[in-house]
Formats: structure tokens, C-alpha cells, sequence
């Protein structure tokens, strides 16, 4: 009973009242659909376009990319054809056809190991080179596509945006032994505000007690932050107690690039990076002035052989993504309209870390070519 009702009775009234009136703010602030769709629809809030960084950007999940199948990607206003040869090579060319500008994203089809221009069956190998033009013998040397490297890592595929040679990707190869890793795609969603705000976001320990529930502040201990590389830990910021060393509550986060990082779960301080129990990819893209999408996925390592524990190991898989995607939707709801100011107002509480990642986002930052560079030398194999 509280200080102010008299009696029982009154404190229940009181109690019903409070809960409506809480039921019908809800209500009254609930978006209507068109607010929604006008929302979604709106021009670009976005005040960072480019020059962006280097590194590799997210292009797809590879489980979307079939066999044989072409699909457009758009980076920075820019249309590529990316496409899977029937051997399960990965290529990402130029979309606009070098001959007569046909859509090679909409009307290509794979042929083997070639993309096959839909209106006047011109092929065109992963690096870009035209292969064969029907009724001719000769084909130009003018007659190739640019070629953006590629790779799929991780799960997804990922192609280099910069004029430097590409990165290694960092080592997520465990996420492909599939006898010991579960590995499910998340979901793709697209952000307003650009990908500076998306892309620091993993590095901001100090907003996790409020959007994800952590229970006490986080401590972020900077481990390598150098050139291309940057790479921390995230901890509770007292002692962890026995209990708790069994949730693994500290957290390995490895950059490629300012655009793509890997985040394992880990027993202690000191890195395990092989074989982490969970680990999430997560990986952002400028699509255009205003839309940045940006995407995740969790591997999972199985508790037993799948011929004994399948159930089990798929159970705590999805019931582990649920909760990755409990705590991606929580701060996506802010995401995706975030722009960052001008002059932020930092304040002690921030701590360092959103701030030596930005020094690293903006030593990666190239002049901003029309598009990604070819290299025709350099599209890796999976
Ligand atoms: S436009 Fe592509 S082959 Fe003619
Ligand atoms: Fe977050």
C-alpha cells in the first residue's frame, strides 16, 4: 500500500487506474500504419556521405546466393552485379553492361563459370573480362566490366571497397567447421543515418546497461589499435565471480575494417579466438545518401556430435539467436535514425572507446574514387 491511499480498496483503485491510464498512453503514442510507412519512406536524414573508409563491406548473406543465381548489389550509389558460378565462385562485377549498358544485375543469367549479358549474350568471366561475344572472333580490349574483389568469410560475402591492397579477413574460419559450429544468418536492416553511427556503435560499452540490460557497467580494455587493425575486449567492470565466468561474460571484438567485426564470447581475459563458444559477424554498407544497411549472424559452438545432440545443439543455437536478435533490434529502434553531431558532447561516462574507434575509422578513409577499384588480380576464392 502506498502513502497516499487510505485503505485497501483505495490502493487497488488507485493501482487499476495507474495500469489503464498506462494502457491508453500506449495506445494514444502507437504510430498508425501510414506514420509507420512515411517513416520508412522518408528522404535521407543522412549527414555523413562518404568519403568512406576502407575495408570489406557486407554484400549479402551467402546462404542467399544460390548456384547460378545474380543479384544487385548498391554500394555508395553504385550498381554491381554479384553473382554465384555454378562451381560456387563468387564474382561481383560492374552491373552496367560495357557494350550497350543493358542491367547485368537484372538481366544476367550464369553460365558455368561466366555472367552472361541478357541482351546480346556477351560473357563475362569473375575478373571482368569479356570471354566471348557470339559472331565474333576478336574481342576488344575495351570489351570488360570492373571487377570488385570478394570473398565470402564467416558465412557472408564481403567485397573490399579501397585503394589499398585487401585486407586479410580476420579469422572466422571455425564459423565453417560445420561439425562444430551451428551457423545461422540473422537478418538484414536498413539505417537512415548513415554507417558512422552503425559502425561505432560496437565499440559504445557505455550504453549497454540501458538498451541491453547489462546489469552493471562494462569495461572496455583496448588490445591492439594500430594502422588497420583494432581490437578490444569488453568486461564487467568488477571481478568476475565463478557463476559468472560460466556465462562467459567477456567479449573479444576483432575489426576488419571500420564496416565488419567479429564478436566472441570468452571464458576469461585472454583471447580465445578459434573456438569461442558464440560468436557474432556483423558486418554495414552505404547503399545510398540515407540507407546503410546493415547485417548480422551468430555461430555457435555444438555441445556434443550432432549424431547425439542434434536437437540440443539446434535448440541452444536459435535460442541463442533470439537473443542476439532481441538485443539487435534494441538498438536498432535507435540506430536507424542516429546521426552524429557535428561536435559531439563527450562526457567522462563515455569512456575512450567510441573515440579511438573514430581516430581508426578516419585513418582508414581513402579519396573517394567514383567506385570500388578493380582489381582483377585480387578476387579470392572460397
Ligand atoms: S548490352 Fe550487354 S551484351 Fe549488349
Ligand atoms: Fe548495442
Amino acid at each position: 500500500m502506498n502513502g497516499y491511499a487510505k485503505s485497501a480498496s483505495e490502493w487497488w483503485r488507485q493501482q487499476r487506474h495507474g495500469r489503464w491510464e498506462r494502457v491508453r498512453l500506449r495506445v494514444r503514442s502507437r504510430l498508425r500504419s501510414y506514420d509507420r510507412a512515411l517513416q520508412s519512406e522518408q528522404g535521407p536524414v543522412a549527414t555523413e556521405d562518404g568519403p568512406y573508409p576502407s575495408g570489406w563491406y557486407f554484400a549479402r548473406f551467402g546462404e542467399h546466393l544460390r548456384r547460378g543465381q545474380v543479384v544487385p548489389v548498391t554500394f555508395m550509389s553504385q550498381s554491381y552485379a554479384l553473382f554465384r558460378t555454378r562451381e560456387g565462385h563468387v564474382g561481383m562485377v560492374d552491373s552496367q553492361c560495357c557494350h550497350l549498358g543493358a542491367d547485368l544485375s537484372r538481366c544476367g543469367s550464369v553460365s558455368g563459370e561466366r555472367l552472361v549479358c541478357g541482351y546480346h549474350a556477351w560473357e563475362f568471366d569473375r575478373t571482368g573480362h569479356c570471354t566471348k561475344i557470339p559472331g565474333m572472333d576478336r574481342i576488344p580490349p575495351r570489351a570488360r566490366q570492373r571487377s570488385v574483389p570478394v570473398l565470402e568469410r564467416g558465412g557472408n560475402i564481403w567485397f573490399w571497397y579501397g585503394d589499398g591492397p585487401p585486407l586479410p579477413f580476420v579469422d572466422v574460419d571455425f564459423t565453417d567447421d560445420r561439425r562444430r559450429y551451428v551457423t545461422l544468418p540473422g537478418e538484414v536492416s536498413i539505417c537512415h543515418g548513415g554507417l558512422l553511427p552503425l559502425a561505432e556503435h560496437v565499440t559504445d560499452v557505455s550504453h549497454w546497461p540501458f538498451i541491453h540490460g547489462a546489469s552493471e557497467p562494462m569495461q572496455y580494455v583496448s588490445l591492439r589499435n594500430e594502422g588497420r587493425h583494432f581490437e578490444y575486449r569488453v568486461q564487467p567492470s568488477s571481478p568476475v565471480r565463478r557463476m559468472q565466468g560460466f556465462f562467459r561474460p567477456y567479449i573479444l571484438v576483432t575489426l576488419t575494417g571500420p564496416a565488419s567485426s567479429v564478436v566472441r564470447s570468452q571464458h576469461g581475459p585472454e583471447p580465445n579466438r578459434d573456438r569461442p563458444f558464440l560468436a557474432a559477424v556483423l558486418g554495414s554498407s552505404p547503399v545510398r545518401d540515407g540507407a546503410t544497411i546493415t547485417a548480422w549472424r551468430i555461430a555457435v559452438r555444438k555441445l556434443g556430435p550432432d549424431w547425439l545432440l542434434w536437437p540440443v545443439n539446434r535448440l541452444l543455437a536459435v535460442l541463442l539467436w533470439w537473443v542476439v536478435r532481441r538485443n539487435f533490434h534494441a538498438d536498432l529502434e535507435i540506430l536507424r535514425w542516429t546521426r552524429p553531431p557535428a561536435k559531439p558532447l563527450w562526457v567522462k561516462a563515455d569512456g575512450p572507446s567510441v573515440r579511438e574507434f573514430q581516430h581508426f575509422y578516419r585513418r582508414q578513409i581513402v579519396g573517394r574514387p567514383q567506385n570500388p577499384q578493380p582489381r582483377h588480380d585480387a578476387v579470392e576464392e572460397h
